[in-house]
């Protein structure tokens, strides 16, 4: 009789155990899931400002003019949003590297991206600086500065991009 006790307690025990394992299996599939979206739509929004940032600058470049206030204004805030989506890009993407693979010793090609994000990274955060400081006394950003980093970042992101699909092939 106390024998059959311990035993169903045994059971009991491993059932619960159970139960916490899968709930926290739940948990992890439910993370990894919530956080390839938000990497996947802060992607959306990085490209989406090199490639409507590097088109406002272009035309009016080609044309030979600066951009006015309002159009200085939207590639401010596109700035900002670039920046933004690039925090969330690194964030996800180090909690992802550690619930799917436990770090970052991935393989070269994940190396490569993440010092190719990197650089990117340091790019926004130089051309929203220089963005605000021009902003601030009145100015137009300077051409050749906003041309070479917009050049660079393009070039930036398709590396990391390839990168991406060469690691996790
Ligand atoms: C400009 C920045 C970035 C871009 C454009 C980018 C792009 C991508 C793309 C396209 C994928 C999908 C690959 C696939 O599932 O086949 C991906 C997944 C992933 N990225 Fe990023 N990424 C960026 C930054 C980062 C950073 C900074 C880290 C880590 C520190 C990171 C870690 C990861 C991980 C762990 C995955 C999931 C891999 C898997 O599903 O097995 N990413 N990224």
């Amino acid at each position: 009789m106390i024998k059959l006790e311990y035993i169903s307690d045994i059971l009991f025990f491993l059932n619960q155990t159970l139960d916490l394992f899968l709930q926290f299996d739940i948990m992890r599939i439910m993370s990894v899931i919530l956080l390839k979206f938000f990497h996947y739509l802060a992607i959306i929004f990085s490209g989406g400002v090199l490639v409507g940032g590097g088109l406002i600058q272009s035309v009016y470049s080609k044309a030979n003019q600066v951009p006015d206030l309002h159009i200085s204004k939207i590639l401010k805030i596109l700035g900002y949003i670039g920046l933004l989506s690039l925090i969330i890009l690194w964030i996800t993407g180090i909690l992802l590297s550690n619930l799917i693979y436990g770090g970052f010793a991935i393989n070269s090609a994940f190396t490569f991206k993440i010092i190719a994000a990197a650089f990117l990274l340091i790019l926004s955060f130089i051309i929203n600086i220089h963005i605000f400081n021009s902003s601030k006394n009145n100015k137009p950003p300077n051409k050749v500065i906003m041309k070479l980093v917009s050049m660079s970042s393009r070039a930036l992101i398709l590396i990391v991009l390839i990168c991406a699909a060469i690691a996790f092939k």
